[in-house]
């Protein structure tokens, strides 16, 4: 709770780097990673205790190893479940595997590779923080600048933009880190993320304090929930357009699909309109549950773009029944209006006004029935929380208010927690509770 009262409170400063050009996967792998070894001694991020004078705790190394899940993401392709992935695939040892390890490890090319770097290693500190080559020795050194050590290849984690390219790289699949349905096929889990809930699943090797905010700039939860959407929905245009991640043969990447679309129940007998596609039934469609979650966003950003957006987003909708080459037009578009809408959202200061616009839009989509399909109902129970958190931390809520909003989020989580058995009309009325204990 603590780390959260920081939030709100300081305008939005150090979005700089929001412009900075290539991919993550990229900014990545530009320099030469050295290895968590590099990292892992006493005195630099291996301590057992916080330093008391340092900026950082200095025990990042020893809470990565003992809690952090991408400590074991190379370790998980050593077990079964991943050798019947990689058996039904034919891709011999998964272990061995590009398209495996490209998520589950610090997978840079060879030559990109320091004498203390090792793959077991698995999603390691470089995989996020960037190959240390040109800034290991300056970046210790108070005298030097964070700006310096980003410009020697230090990824901004810290801008919510760069931050969500990031990890979306590897929770979403992007045109360079490609997540196929083959691979779902084979058994892979079906991937889901949300910035601000993913963020807090774990223990962060970090803290959010007076401290990280005057070195970083402000931290705000939904404002990260909401770059969050706008950076995946970007991402998932991205990869429609690219003839290479957007096609398997004469289908599209159905990865990029509704997984509930096709996998259903033949007795379910449970379609009905949506206004956010404007399809009619037995259609497949694509997976717009971040899009649909941004017009939400823009609820409190910009009324009138959450309009055209909804426009926009029918108009791909439609397209992907006519032609490949309307559906190209279409994702076009929509990435236009992406990239105009993205940094305004990044600079929107997210008050308890926004917060209050996003929860009733998010109920009147609900009433509406846009949370038919099941990814979307997934992606608004997270934001949902997002939501909760910033009240709280924003003190416009007392304890008992805060209380009762815990609870009946809890109850709108249990609606969306078994995929094969969600029924939307439990989501809309746990939501209708929800917004009527808001403030
Ligand atoms: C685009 C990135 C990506 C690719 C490619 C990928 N994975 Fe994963 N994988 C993930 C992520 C992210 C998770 C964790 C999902 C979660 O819990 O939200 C995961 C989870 C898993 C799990 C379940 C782990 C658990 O704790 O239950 C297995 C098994 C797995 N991956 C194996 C593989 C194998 C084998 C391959 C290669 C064929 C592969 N993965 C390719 C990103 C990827
Ligand atoms: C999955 C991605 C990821 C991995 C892996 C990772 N980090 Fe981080 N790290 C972050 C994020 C996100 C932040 C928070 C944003 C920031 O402070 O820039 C952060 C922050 C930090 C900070 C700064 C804290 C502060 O107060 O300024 C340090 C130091 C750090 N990490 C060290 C490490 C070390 C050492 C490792 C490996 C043992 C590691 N990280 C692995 C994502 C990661
Ligand atoms: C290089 C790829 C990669 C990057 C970058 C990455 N992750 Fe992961 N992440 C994984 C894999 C693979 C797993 C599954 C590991 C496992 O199951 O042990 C995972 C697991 C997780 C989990 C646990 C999920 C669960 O279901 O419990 C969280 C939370 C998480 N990541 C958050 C993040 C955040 C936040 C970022 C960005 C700051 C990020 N990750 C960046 C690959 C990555
Ligand atoms: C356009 C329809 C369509 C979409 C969208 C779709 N799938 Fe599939 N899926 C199929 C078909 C067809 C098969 C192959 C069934 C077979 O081999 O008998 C399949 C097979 C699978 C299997 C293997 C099932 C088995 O019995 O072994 C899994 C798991 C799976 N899909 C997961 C997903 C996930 C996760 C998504 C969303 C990211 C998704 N699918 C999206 C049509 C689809």
């Amino acid at each position: 709770m603590s780390l959260r009262t920081w939030i709100v409170a300081v305008p939005v400063l150090l979005l700089s780097s929001t412009i900075a050009a290539g991919s993550a996967v990229d900014a990545i792998g530009a320099h030469r990673h050295l290895g968590v070894a590099s990292c892992s001694n006493s005195v630099c991020h291996g301590a057992s205790q916080v330093f008391r004078d340092s900026r950082v705790a200095q025990n990042e190394f020893a809470i990565w190893q003992e809690t952090d899940p991408h400590a074991k993401a190379y370790a998980i392709l050593e077990q079964p479940a991943s050798r019947e992935i990689a058996r039904k695939l034919g891709i011999g040892a998964a272990t061995e595997a590009k398209i495996c390890l490209d998520c589950h490890a610090d997978n840079v090319a060879a030559e990109k590779r320091g004498e203390r770097f090792q793959i077991a290693d698995g999603v390691g500190c470089e995989a996020c923080h960037g190959g240390a080559e040109l800034w290991l020795n300056a970046h210790a050194d108070k005298k030097v600048k964070r700006a310096d050590n980003v410009a020697k290849g230090l990824y901004a984690t810290e801008d919510p933009v760069r931050r969500a390219e990031l990890c979306l790289s590897c929770h979403m699949g992007t045109r360079d880190r490609m997540i196929t349905h083959r691979i779902m096929g084979a058994g892979h889990p079906r991937l889901s993320f949300e910035l601000d809930t993913f963020t807090w699943l774990g223990r962060p090797h970090y803290t959010i304090d007076e401290d990280w905010i005057a070195r970083k700039g402000a931290w705000n939860g939904v404002r990260d929930w909401a770059v969050g959407q706008g950076v995946a929905a970007r991402n998932l245009l991205d990869q429609l357009v690219d003839a290479r991640s957007g096609w398997n043969g004469i289908f599209p990447e159905l990865v990029l699909f509704d997984c509930h679309a096709c996998h259903k129940r033949m007795s379910d007998r449970s379609w009905g309109p949506r206004q956010g596609t404007g399809l009619g039934p037995g259609v497949v469609r694509l997976n717009d549950a971040n899009l649909v979650m941004f017009r939400h966003v823009l609820a409190a950003v910009d009324k009138g773009a959450e309009k055209t957006l909804l426009e926009h987003t029918r108009a791909l909708h439609r397209a992907t029944t006519e032609s490949r080459e309307a559906t190209l037009a279409a994702a076009r578009r929509l990435q236009a209006s992406l990239a105009e809408l993205l940094p305004k959202v990044a600079a929107h200061p997210f008050d308890a006004a926004s917060l209050k616009a996003i929860l009733a839009d998010i109920e009147a989509d609900a009433g509406n029935g846009e949370y038919r399909d099941y990814e979307a109902a997934e992606q608004a129970a997270m934001a949902a929380q997002s939501v909760v958190v910033a009240f709280e931390s924003s003190g416009a809520i007392d304890k008992a208010q805060a209380e009762t909003l815990r609870a009946r989020l809890d109850a709108v989580y249990a609606t969306v927690k078994d995929e094969n058995t969600y029924a939307m009309s439990k989501l809309q009325s746990a939501l209708r509770a929800l917004r009527a204990a808001a403030p």
